[in-house]
């Protein structure tokens, strides 16, 4: 199938497509398009469509939905527009008119997009690391750490990341980085039960190159809908697409949080140094062990750590037992830089906290190789199923 950008498209310009050809009035409309089946693999922008907005849609398409291509039809083509285009992730640029190239350019693009869609096999057998974030008690900084944290794996643009708001009910990701909550987990419910890359990849709102985030519901009670397998599903695909799948989560041992936690590669542990938070983290880490979690799995990081509360890191470590991994600095920069909706690891990488955790992220998670020989997990063989 083809989606053909363009108002009222003229049939002369559909048919030199030569296939089935879906027209839509606009570029929001090919997207609903898009999102509404996963197997159209071209979107043929016509020559009415701003150049600006074109590219743009295009590069969110190319992180979105690899699989698919875009061809821009432009009334005038220079090299100019041609590398502009080219570096946006269009395929192809054809000048209005030219029936001939366009088809070409047309059939050149489902090749290609057949090619990558069985290359898309293998690439699915990829098995990036989730890493779910947890903290018993509310307001440790879950989501902070979660979303910073996968700004630094996402350095460099060297790693795919995703951050997956698993707060389904309170979910404050898309807030925290001033995204609109568009697509969300709830745009999975009618793929329950089969699930495939391309699939998850269409409920996922780009925030930066290389770092993408699939957001939690914002219409009330549509939390309730989202099955706890299809967070499996959801994070199993992910893993498909991405190198690292980092998972905020809410303050409870729910369903859903389990099941990510069985599909995690490494729980992080949050804490602040006040004795409510650690009595939680306590409670958290012997549930961790009740369910035969595998330890070596499992970093325990203390947010705020500096903050004058009368307990020293040795106070912490003994109350939990447990040697902590990471110290994450108080500042009010962390505040101010959800504010602006920029994660401070981004918006000064030099600031003692963005450094605290772009540590973190290297000692625990970039540096440990070969996901797959720390297997979370022996909670399901544990008879919970
Ligand atoms: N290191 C820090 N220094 C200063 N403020 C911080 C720090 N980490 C988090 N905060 C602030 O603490 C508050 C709670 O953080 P956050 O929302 O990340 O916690 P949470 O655990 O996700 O909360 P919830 O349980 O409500 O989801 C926010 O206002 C955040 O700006
Ligand atoms: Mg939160």
């Amino acid at each position: 199938m083809t989606i053909f950008c363009q108002p009222a498209a003229p049939d002369d310009l559909t048919t030199g497509i030569g296939a089935d050809v879906r027209s839509v009035d606009d570029l929001d409309a090919a997207l609903r398009a898009l999102n509404d089946d996963p197997t159209e693999d071209l979107v043929v922008v016509g020559p009415d469509a701003d150049t600006g907005n074109a590219l743009r849609f295009a590069a969110r398409l190319r992180l979105e939905r690899p699989t698919a291509g875009v061809i821009l039809v432009r009334e005038q083509v220079d090299v100019a527009l041609l590398t502009e285009a080219l570096r946006a992730g269009v395929r192809e640029v054809v000048t209005a008119g030219d029936r001939a190239a366009l088809r070409t350019a047309c059939e050149r693009s489902r090749a290609l997009s057949g090619h990558a869609r069985t290359n898309d096999e293998p690439q699915s057998t990829k098995r990036g690391k989730v890493v779910t974030v947890f903290a018993a008690k509310g307001g440790c900084g879950k989501t902070t750490i979660a979303i910073n944290l996968a700004a630094a794996l996402a350095a460099n643009q060297v790693h795919r990341v995703c951050v997956v708001d698993l707060d389904l009910s309170f979910g404050d990701v898309a807030i925290s980085v001033q995204l609109d909550p568009v697509r969300t987990i709830s745009d999975a419910l009618p793929m329950a039960g089969h699930l495939d890359t391309t699939g998850a990849a269409s409920l996922l709102t780009s925030y930066r190159p290389g770092l993408d985030m699939l957001l939690a519901p914002v219409t009330p009670g549509d939390a309730e809908k989202v099955p706890a397998a299809l967070v499996g599903e959801l994070l199993t695909a992910l893993r498909g697409i991405y190198d690292f799948v980092v998972v905020d989560t809410p303050a409870q041992f729910s369903e859903h949080v389990l099941t990510a936690m069985d599909v995690s590669d490494h729980h992080v542990l949050l804490t602040t140094p006040d004795t409510p938070a650690l009595k939680n983290l306590r409670i958290a880490l012997d549930m961790l062990d009740l369910l035969s979690y595998s330890r070596d799995i499992r970093s325990v990081i203390v947010n705020r750590s500096d903050s004058k509360v009368g307990l020293s890191a040795g106070d912490v470590e003994r109350v939990v037992r447990s040697p902590i991994n990471g110290h994450v600095p108080s500042s009010r920069n962390v505040p101010i830089s959800i504010n602006k909706g920029t994660p401070i690891v981004i918006g000064t990488p030099a600031h003692p906290v963005s450094q605290a955790i772009t540590r973190f992220a290297h000692e625990r998670l970039l540096s440990q190789t070969a996901p797959a020989r720390h297997k979370a997990f022996a909670r399901r063989g544990a008879g919970r199923r």
